[in-house]
């Protein structure tokens, strides 16, 4: 079997000779720390031996579950917001047809839509208005089970279901994904009795695309959970050897080239499909690293289209950036460019390749003149989009988050900082138990 692979050299005339292989003893020790549990936010660590520990049972479970919803929904609607999301996006936008969201029911896979991250009137109305006379479902994720956008979604979807299909099928198309024992959302499931699935303690939300978080909603959407699972479980086969490993690697050219003044990562893509894999992965790096004034800034792209409008920056703007370009080897359709008699567009020297040909050749030259403008590149390359080569590149980030994090100095499983915005929502809507912040805010607000 193929795998992705890791391309550097067009970072080497960006840094200092010998500065990759000078984080050698830290990216071990960080390594070491992952594995013994011995490093910060430690009781985190689930993420890094789940591939190889889903068993065939608990994936029949995902899967029977998904059929429910298959059989009884023409839309399922994912409720959840950041890591209770983006996983679960990624996938299925990348693997989906392009179209798909504008088309009705097609065999036997449902419309997959998203709500509860974000506190948008229009969008939850326009989405209430959508699902409107629709047989639909939804998947309510959230770990704590509080967070207030997916709440307010899940409270407003819930009873419009109830309403449209009655409570015996509400009971039946709604399902929880959540703590064990703690939050509204398993506090509601329990007492309505909805299908649950629990979120491990010790999976953080960024961390949990392989739990059910990320798996019911991409099997529910028709995809190979199995397969998936299987390309992340042999990535981390693939990471636990010294040898040739690429996230140790990928760690430690991140990791150089931040030293030497490169502050913000651009993930690039040149397929519009891969645009919430670049949205999970800005979550997954953003939220591990970005603290006690430190860490990289994940930003990302989607090429050609933004060539037009961001590439003016990349390639003149300032020179704090790199990019880290993710390249699909072969897609997954074949497609010519047609020759034209006329000739009018002038396009005929393209005739008979195929757009992927022209794709490349952006690419390959999208690479060369960013480079040249004092931009260092990263390639991955992925042989092809599917579930394996995702499930693999999943691991591949998550390893390489960890353990950057680890040699960056900082908890990369914690994220203290989201609290502060959400204890001023609190106090400027006077939620109970902050009545003190409430008058604190309220003094600050006439300053
Ligand atoms: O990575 C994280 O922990 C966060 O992004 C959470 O996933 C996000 O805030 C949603 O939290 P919850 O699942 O508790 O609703």
């Amino acid at each position: 079997m193929k795998s992705i692979s890791l391309h550097i050299e067009k970072t080497f005339d960006f840094i200092k000779e010998g500065a990759i292989e000078g984080f050698k003893a830290q990216i071990k020790a960080a390594n070491e720390a992952l594995e013994n549990g011995t490093g910060k936010g430690n009781d985190f660590l689930g993420w890094l031996h789940l591939p190889s520990s889903i068993s065939k049972s608990e994936i029949d479970e995902l899967n029977a579950t998904a059929k429910v919803l298959r059989d009884n929904c023409e839309v399922v609607v994912v409720a959840g917001i950041g890591g209770s999301y983006l996983g679960a996006r990624a996938v299925i936008e990348a693997l989906n047809n392009s179209f798909s969201w504008l088309q009705e029911k097609k065999e036997g896979n449902p419309v997959i839509v998203f709500a509860g991250n974000n506190i948008s009137e229009d969008y939850i109305s326009e989405l209430t208005e959508y699902l409107a006379g629709k047989k639909f479902g939804v998947i309510n994720i959230s770990k704590s089970g509080t967070t207030t956008e997916t709440a307010l979604a899940f409270r407003l979807l819930k009873k419009q279901c109830e309403d449209q299909r009655g409570k015996e099928m509400a009971r039946k198309v709604l399902v929880a994904i959540t703590d064990a024992k703690k939050g509204a959302a398993r506090i509601t499931a329990d007492k309505e009795g909805y299908k649950s699935f629990i979120i491990p303690d010790n999976v953080g939300g960024r961390f949990s695309v392989l739990t059910p978080v990320g798996l019911l909603p991409i099997a529910v959407a028709g995809f190979d959970i199995a397969q998936l699972i299987k390309g992340a479980a042999d990535m981390e086969k693939e990471l636990s050897k010294d040898e040739n490993n690429i996230a140790y690697i990928y760690a430690a050219t991140r990791n150089a080239l931040y030293q030497s003044g490169k502050k913000t990562e651009i993930l690039v893509n040149f397929h519009p499909k891969l645009h919430f894999i670049a949205e999970w992965w800005k979550q997954l790096f953003g939220e591990s690293e970005g603290k006690e004034n430190k860490g990289i800034f994940p930003a990302a792209v989607d090429f050609t289209t933004d060539l037009h409008s961001m590439g003016q920056w990349i390639q003149e703007g300032e020179r704090s950036i790199y990019e880290t370009v993710i390249s699909i080897e072969t897609p997954n359709r074949e497609l010519h460019v047609p020759s034209d008699k006329e000739n009018l567009d002038g396009l005929n020297f393209l005739a008979g390749k195929r757009i992927d040909e022209v794709n490349k050749m952006a690419e390959l030259g999208t690479q060369l003149a960013h480079v040249d403008g004092g931009v260092p590149n990263i390639k991955i390359s992925v042989p092809q989009l599917n579930e394996y080569y995702i499930g693999q590149l999943f691991y591949f980030f998550e390893k390489t988050c960890g353990i950057s994090g680890y040699v960056l100095g900082v908890n990369p499983f914690n994220q203290p900082g989201v609290e502060a915005y959400k204890k001023n929502m609190f106090a400027l809507l006077n939620k109970p138990g902050y009545e003190a912040d409430s008058k604190a805010i309220q003094e600050k607000l006439k300053k």
